[in-house]
Order: C-alpha cells, then structure tokens, then sequence
C-alpha cells in the first residue's frame, strides 16, 4: 500500500483543522494495525498529566497558535523510536510547516522509511467552522462527536467507551478562525512541498464518514 501491496503503510494526514483527520485515523489505524500518530492528542495528554511539555504546550495551544518547531520534531522522533512504528503509522496533524516537513523527511531517510503518501482531505471553510464549534471530544478514548452530524447515542457519553465528552477549549469560534488563519499561513504551503515530491492524493473532505474513508483507502493504495 501507498508504493504496492504489501508495503509498510506511512501516511501523513494533511488537512486544515476539523478537516476529520482524526476521525478517519482513528479507525484506518485499528483496520491497518498501525498506531496513530496525532501530535494534537500527545500534546492534549501532556496538558493533562501537567508535564513540562504540557505546561508550554498549552500557552500556544489556547491560542491557536503551532507550538515551537523544535518541540514537536522532538516528540515525534521519540515517537517514531518506539518499537511500535516499526510497523508503520499514520502521522495525524504532523507535519504543519516546512521545517516539520524538511525533519520528517530527514529522520525517514535516516531510518530507511520510505514515506508511503500524503492524504490531503479538502473542506470548505464554513463547514470547518460548522464542525468545529458542535464538536465534542471523549476525555478518555479522543474519539470525536458532533452535535448535530455525528451525535452520541446517549449526550454527554461516549459511544465507544462510555467516558465523558467535553468541548476542547481551542474550539471556540474566535480560536477556530485563528486556526485557520494559522493553518492557510504555516500549513498550506506543504500541499506544493509534497505534490512536487509526487506524494500528495487528494480526497475531498464532505459527505458520509464511511464514504469518505473509502476515497482515503483509495487514495492511500490500500
Ligand atoms: P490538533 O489536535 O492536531 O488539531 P487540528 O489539526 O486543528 O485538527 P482537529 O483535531 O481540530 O481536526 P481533525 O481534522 O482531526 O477533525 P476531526 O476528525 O476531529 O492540534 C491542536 C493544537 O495542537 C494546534 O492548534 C497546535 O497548537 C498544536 N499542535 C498539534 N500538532 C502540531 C504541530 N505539528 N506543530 C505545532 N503545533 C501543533 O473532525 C472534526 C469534527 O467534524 C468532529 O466533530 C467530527 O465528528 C466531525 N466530522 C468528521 N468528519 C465528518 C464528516 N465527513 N461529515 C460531518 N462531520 C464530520
């Protein structure tokens, strides 16, 4: 897959916030047997538990700003070191700017793993803003809802593991438009990196869940 059957899936999911990134890595991740990279929900845990990390993290986080270059190649080189991404991964909301991108393509070749592709999931913007400001979040499990388009079976609860949904706190309307301010300043401009590197599949963003998961199948070669 991405690069013939029966290789090692390496994936980068690419797409401005609320694009569903998360919702269809969650899922492909447990269907491919990969773990599922998201620096976003490693940050969110950080935040959580208090570290050092969480600590500086959150002051960029709360204002929808990208937390330093440094910290976050950092995170994921240690990441990728666990034995675990041996088997491949799909990188969720990693890389966001060129030198992400220009670390990413670094450690991989040190380590001689190929990139399989890019998925870029293409939303229109009022639909991100829609998305964002009704989504709600599992505490326990990460696994996102929405209030009108994806609810839970029962409010408040999560579907898949009963834990308590919440609102993150950079969902909020005024924060979401300074994330997608964020993402068209610093993130965009990966989408010419990687077509010129003749890694990028595009896939549009809107319509069913399930349908959507399949144009990514597709388009990761699997
Ligand atoms: P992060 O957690 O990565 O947030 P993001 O990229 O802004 O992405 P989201 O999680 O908001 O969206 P998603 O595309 O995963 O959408 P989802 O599937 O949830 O990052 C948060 C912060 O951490 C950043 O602002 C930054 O500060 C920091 N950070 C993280 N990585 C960093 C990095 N590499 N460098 C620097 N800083 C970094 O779906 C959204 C909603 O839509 C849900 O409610 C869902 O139910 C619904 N939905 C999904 N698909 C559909 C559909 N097909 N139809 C209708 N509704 C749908």
């Amino acid at each position: 897959m991405g690069g013939g059957a029966g290789a090692t899936i390496r994936l980068v999911f690419l797409g401005p916030p609320g694009a569903g990134k998360g919702t269809q890595a969650r899922e492909l991740a447990r269907e491919w047997g990969v773990p599922h990279v998201a620096t976003g929900d490693m940050l969110r845990e950080a935040v959580a538990v208090g570290t050092r990390l969480g600590r500086e993290a959150q002051r960029y986080m709360d204002q929808g700003a990208l937390v330093p270059d440094a910290v976050i190649i950092d995170l994921i080189a240690e990441r990728l070191s666990q034995p675990d991404a041996t088997s491949g991964f799909i990188l969720d909301g990693f890389p966001r700017t060129i030198p992400q991108a220009e670390a990413l393509e670094k450690l991989l070749k040190d380590l001689d793993w190929p990139l399989g592709r890019v998925i870029f999931f293409e939303v229109s913007q009022a639909e991100l803003l829609r998305r964002l400001t009704g989504r709600r979040v599992c505490r326990n499990c990460q696994t996102a809802f929405h209030l009108t388009s994806a609810p839970p079976k029962r409010p408040g609860v999560c579907d898949r593991c009963g834990g308590e949904l919440y609102q993150r706190e950079d969902d909020s309307e005024a924060t979401v438009l300074t994330r997608l301010k964020v993402y068209r300043e610093q993130t965009a401009p990966l989408l010419e990196y990687y077509r010129s590197r003749g890694l990028l599949r595009t896939v549009p963003g809107e319509g069913a869940i399930e349908a959507i998961r399949s144009a990514v199948r597709r388009a990761a070669g699997a």
